[in-house]
């Protein structure tokens, strides 16, 4: 079907548009008291994530309240562990928790490769919501990077750290890569099942990029990332390394259509290390939304004015907070809005 706002999509191939698409890391969730009614009458977030019906509704209200100009597929980059036999909860106000966690050979041998069998319910809902977008706007999809995957499956939970998963590059790089090739394998299978089910877009998170040196990030993560990349062919592909500012250079020479940039990117000094064939996403300081209406404004401006308001699709530097009021969140996307349409 033809999408009636493609803005996103022409942005990522690098094609000049009227004015900068814009979307928000984490935008359907907490931060809105629809999303919160919803989730309140289910036992819980996992519950959500595995009722398609549900996890279309709630990924179709940002495009709605929020006026975004995607939609990103309502899951957790969490669902490949678990669909590789690592089970996880997810304990309020704590994050996730994996009882089972990767220790040793054994514990590898065990994993399987994830398939479309295993993840079939993000499939469903990917498919309900791009019935009822109605080619309104694109839908993202998404999957964490293997790095930040093993993170959590060799750790069991988020950690200040991940210290039990940067001391297994260095006592065991072999098991390491084991894992990151079986991760890269199963996040190849569920990508290319998302963009079958109707994603147009996908993006890659590699939030815990940050924690490792150049030297291991380039080993253990962006030859990875380098592999998923490779293997998507049909629709452009989002990184999102978040704190690699050590390897911009090299992952502007991975063959991804869009480099997303955390806050603490300089824009200008990213352009010239990712070069000028890339779209690049980002960066606003999501923290700047706490702030008033006028500075958000100001803020906004300036970093479109700064990305020189072209290759650029205009998000937050991470995801937005829990705690953010939503009319502000709205603020600034009203102003990419107007402020890139006017230049
Ligand atoms: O709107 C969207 O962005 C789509 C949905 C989405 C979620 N998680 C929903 C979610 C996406 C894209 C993610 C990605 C994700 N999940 C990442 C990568 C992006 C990033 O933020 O760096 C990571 C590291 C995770 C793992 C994860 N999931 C954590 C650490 C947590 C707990 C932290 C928290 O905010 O509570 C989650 C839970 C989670 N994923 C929630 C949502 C809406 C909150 C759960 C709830 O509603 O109770």
């Amino acid at each position: 079907m033809k999408l009636k706002n493609d803005l996103l999509l022409r942005a990522a191939k690098g094609e000049k548009t009227e004015r900068t698409p814009v979307w928000v890391m984490r935008q359907a969730g907490r931060i809105l008291k629809e999303y919160r009614a919803i989730r309140g009458k289910l036992s819980g977030f996992i519950e959500l994530v595995q009722t398609p019906e549900l996890a279309a509704e709630v990924t179709i209200q940002p495009v709605d309240i929020l006026g975004v100009d995607a939609a990103i597929i309502f899951s957790d980059i969490l669902v490949i562990p678990e669909a590789m036999g690592l089970p996880y909860t997810m304990e309020e106000g704590k994050g996730p928790y994996f009882p089972d966690t990767v220790k040793n050979q054994a514990d590898f041998d065990r994993l399987k490769i994830a398939d479309e069998d295993s993840l079939g319910y993000v499939i469903e809902a990917i498919k309900e919501t791009k019935k009822e977008l109605n080619g309104r706007v694109p839908l993202i999809g998404f999957a964490g990077a293997p790095w930040t995957i093993f993170c959590y499956m060799i750790e069991g939970k988020g950690s200040k750290t991940f210290s039990l998963a940067r001391k297994m590059l260095y006592t065991n790089p072999t098991l390491a890569h084991q894992l990151l090739d079986k991760i890269t394998d199963s996040t190849i299978n569920y990508l290319k099942s998302q963009i079958a089910a109707g994603a147009d877009i996908v993006q890659i998170f590699d939030s815990w990029a940050g924690i490792l040196p150049a030297g291991q990030y380039e080993t253990f993560s962006l030859i990875y990332i380098s592999r998923i990349v490779e293997a998507i062919k049909d629709v452009p592909v989002i990184v999102f390394a978040k704190g690699a500012y050590s390897s911009r250079k090299s992952i502007g020479k991975i063959s991804c259509d869009v480099v997303g940039l955390d806050w603490n990117m300089d824009i200008k000094e990213s352009r010239m290390l990712v070069g000028s064939d890339k779209t690049l996403q980002g960066n606003l300081d999501p923290a700047v939304l706490y702030s008033d209406i006028g500075t958000i404004k100001t803020e906004t401006r300036r970093m479109i004015d700064q990305f020189g308001n072209i290759k650029h699709i205009a998000n937050l530097g991470h995801g937005v907070y829990p705690d953010m009021d939503p009319d502000k969140v709205k603020c600034f996307i009203n102003e990419v809005k107007e402020y890139s349409s006017r230049k």
